[in-house]
């Protein structure tokens, strides 16, 4: 980053404004007292924690000891002490008996105390309730059974799928198993508690959304790892690319080959990655990660952790809506994602990007129109088989928006050409095809296949 006299003016103005809204947001969501406090140098107590845990839990401490927080004089005891009241609070061995509480659980609420606006962005997002959201509340509107019976996953079990419209306490630990190995890293899920206030059940740690017992959402480590705490490595696409990966959302495979994605691999060693936040800036690199175009300051913007703000469409779901709600407001976020674009390429090249987007959405959307169209014809009839993972046009309808059309979707969003036509459209034509043919022929012989024709796995 250059210097300019402008962005030191920018760098002063916003050092000034994260103090006033750390004074001024802080109390509402949080509860905790009104002054800002960092301490220089540690407190007795506070290099007590540091000072055991160095010989008994020693990687946390150095990674601890290569974050600017440790520098700036944060540490354990800032992060991980907790009032007795608090439903989370349990004493490790090396503070028994007194009258200091901790938890292994830090939530983003702890984090709010010193970075209000990040938190409060990112409260907004789709990474908070949302995220978890999707796996703890089966009821919500919209979203399609299959993905509730452990889209697939649950199966082997005699209580088939019970856990899931039950409450997670009956469950047995296998039924558990999918769940917390799978869905709960990524999305998260509600931590529950054992008698001394520790997690139990496998709902802990937890991926993004994680709601904690006190209520508070969100793990920020998911993208800025503990405990080096770097915005440098959440700039990367690596940081995003440990949940947004695989067959229903190959995001970082996307980006990987895209044009952005092979300057980043080719150059990217040479780009400064830790330029204070609202400076980072072309230059800096040549190209975007998934951070530049999704939440870092670029020109005029400024940065966010609300990643909705720079987003027209939802390309996750069946059809494809402007977003409005609380999936964020379309327009704007369209506006948004151009105003990046302009940092680097002129007026006729992002227009053409846009309009091969929206196309691409209407395209997919068109097809998504035809199978309700199919699948509705074929439940008047009743012509649907009762369990739709083994209800060959029923399987394919999930693949075709669940896997197919969102790689359509999102590899035209992202620029990735192998993944919008090879991975996405041609497939999305031949599962069409294929639910097409198993329509035509249960309307034929009015009868619903004894097996399903579906390979579930492949190619899928
Ligand atoms: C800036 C806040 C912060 C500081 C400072 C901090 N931690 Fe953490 N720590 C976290 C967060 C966040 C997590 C992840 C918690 C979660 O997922 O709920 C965590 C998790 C942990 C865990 C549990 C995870 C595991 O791998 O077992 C331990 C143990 C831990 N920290 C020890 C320490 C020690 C020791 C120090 C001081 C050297 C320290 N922490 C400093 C925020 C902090
Ligand atoms: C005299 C040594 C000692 C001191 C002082 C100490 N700890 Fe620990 N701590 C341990 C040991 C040993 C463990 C692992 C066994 C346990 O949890 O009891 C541990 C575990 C933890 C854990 C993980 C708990 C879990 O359930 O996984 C956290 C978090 C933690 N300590 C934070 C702190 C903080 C914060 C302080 C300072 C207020 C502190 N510790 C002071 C020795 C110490
Ligand atoms: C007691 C106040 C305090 C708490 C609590 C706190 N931070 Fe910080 N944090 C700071 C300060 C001060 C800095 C600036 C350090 C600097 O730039 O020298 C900072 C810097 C950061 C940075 C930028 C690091 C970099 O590489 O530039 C990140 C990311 C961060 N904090 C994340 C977190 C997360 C996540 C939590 C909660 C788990 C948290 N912080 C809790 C005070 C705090
Ligand atoms: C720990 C896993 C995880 C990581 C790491 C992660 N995400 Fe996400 N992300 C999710 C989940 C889960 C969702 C879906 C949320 C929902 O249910 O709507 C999501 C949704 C999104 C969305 C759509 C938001 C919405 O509201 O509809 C965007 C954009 C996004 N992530 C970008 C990123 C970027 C950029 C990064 C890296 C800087 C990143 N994510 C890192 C798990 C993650
Ligand atoms: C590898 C990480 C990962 C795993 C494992 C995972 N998801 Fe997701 N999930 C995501 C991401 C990332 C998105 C956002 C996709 C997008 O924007 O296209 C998402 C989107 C979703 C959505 C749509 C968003 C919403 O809020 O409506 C639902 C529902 C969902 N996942 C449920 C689940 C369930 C249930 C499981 C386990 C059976 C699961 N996911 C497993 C990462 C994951
Ligand atoms: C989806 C990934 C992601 C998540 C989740 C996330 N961050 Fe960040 N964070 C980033 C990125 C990317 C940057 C760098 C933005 C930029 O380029 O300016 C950043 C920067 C920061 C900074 C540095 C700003 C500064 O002044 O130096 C702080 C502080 C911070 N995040 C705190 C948090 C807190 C607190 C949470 C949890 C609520 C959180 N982050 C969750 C991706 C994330
Ligand atoms: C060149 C800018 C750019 C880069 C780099 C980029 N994206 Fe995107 N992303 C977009 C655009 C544009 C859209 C579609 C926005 C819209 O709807 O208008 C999008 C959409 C998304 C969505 C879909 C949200 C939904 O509706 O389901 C996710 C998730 C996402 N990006 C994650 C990532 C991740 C993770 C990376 C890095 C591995 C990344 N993006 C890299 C520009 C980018
Ligand atoms: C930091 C600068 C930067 C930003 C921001 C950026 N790009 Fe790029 N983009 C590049 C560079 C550099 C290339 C590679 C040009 C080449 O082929 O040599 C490129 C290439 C592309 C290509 C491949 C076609 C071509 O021009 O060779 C597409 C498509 C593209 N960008 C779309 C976008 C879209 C859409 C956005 C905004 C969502 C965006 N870019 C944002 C720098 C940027």
């Amino acid at each position: 980053m250059k210097l300019t006299p402008g962005k030191i003016g920018i760098l002063v103005l916003s050092l000034l404004l994260v103090a006033m809204t750390a004074t001024i947001g802080a109390e509402e969501y949080l509860n905790i007292p009104k002054e800002l406090v960092i301490k220089r140098g540690f407190t007795k107590e506070a290099l007590n924690c540091i000072e055991c845990h160095a010989k008994k839990i020693p990687g946390t401490v150095e990674g601890w000891k290569t974050s600017r927080m440790s520098h700036a004089g944060v540490s354990c005891y800032d992060c991980h002490v907790v009032e007795k009241s608090s439903p989370m609070a349990s004493q490790c061995e090396g503070i028994k008996g007194t009258s200091t509480f901790i938890s292994p659980m830090v939530s983003s609420k702890t984090c709010s105390r010193c970075h209000p606006q990040e938190v409060e962005q990112f409260l907004k997002s789709g990474h908070a309730e949302l995220a978890s959201g999707a796996v703890t509340s089966p009821e919500r509107a919209g979203l399609s059974k299959l993905q509730f019976y452990y889209e697939g996953g649950g199966f082997m079990t005699n209580k088939k799928f019970s856990w899931v419209y039950g409450t997670p306490k009956e469950a047995t630990n296998f039924e558990r198993a999918p769940r917390a190995s799978g869905c709960q890293p990524c999305h998260g899920t509600q931590v529950e508690l054992g008698p001394d206030n520790k997690p139990i059940n496998e709902t802990w740690p937890g991926g993004v959304g994680t709601i904690y017992p006190d209520g508070s959402i969100g793990t920020c480590t998911v993208c800025h790892e503990r405990h080096s705490f770097k915005k440098s490595d959440a700039r990367k696409p690596e940081a995003c690319g440990a949940c947004h990966l695989g067959p229903d959302h190959p995001n970082v495979e996307i980006y990987l080959e895209s044009k952005h994605g092979q300057l980043y691999q080719t150059q990217g060693e040479d780009w400064e990655f830790d330029s204070p936040p609202d400076a980072w800036e072309p230059g800096d690199y040549t190209a975007p990660t998934c951070a530049t175009c999704h939440m870092s300051g670029i020109g005029n913007l400024a940065t966010t952790h609300n990643v909705q703000e720079r987003l027209k469409w939802d390309l996750m779901h069946k059809k494809s809506v402007v977003r409005s709600g609380n999936r964020g407001e379309g327009i704007k976020g369209e506006e948004n994602m151009k105003k990046v674009c302009a940092n680097c390429h002129g007026p006729s090249h992002i227009k053409t990007q846009r309009d091969m987007l929206d196309n691409s959405v209407g395209l997919y959307n068109t097809f998504w129109d035809g199978a309700v169209k199919m699948k509705k014809e074929l439940a008047d009839k009743k012509l649907l088989g009762p369990d739709p993972w083994q209800d060959g046009f029923q399987e394919l309808e999930y693949y075709l928006w669940h896997h197919t059309g969102r790689r359509a979707r999102q590899g035209a969003a992202m620029n990735a050409p192998d993944y919008a036509h090879w991975h996405g459209f041609f497939q999305v034509f031949q599962v069409y095809q294929d639910m097409e043919n198993i329509y035509k022929n249960r309307i034929e012989t009015g009868r619903v296949e004894k097996y399903s024709p579906v390979i579930s796995s492949a190619p899928y």
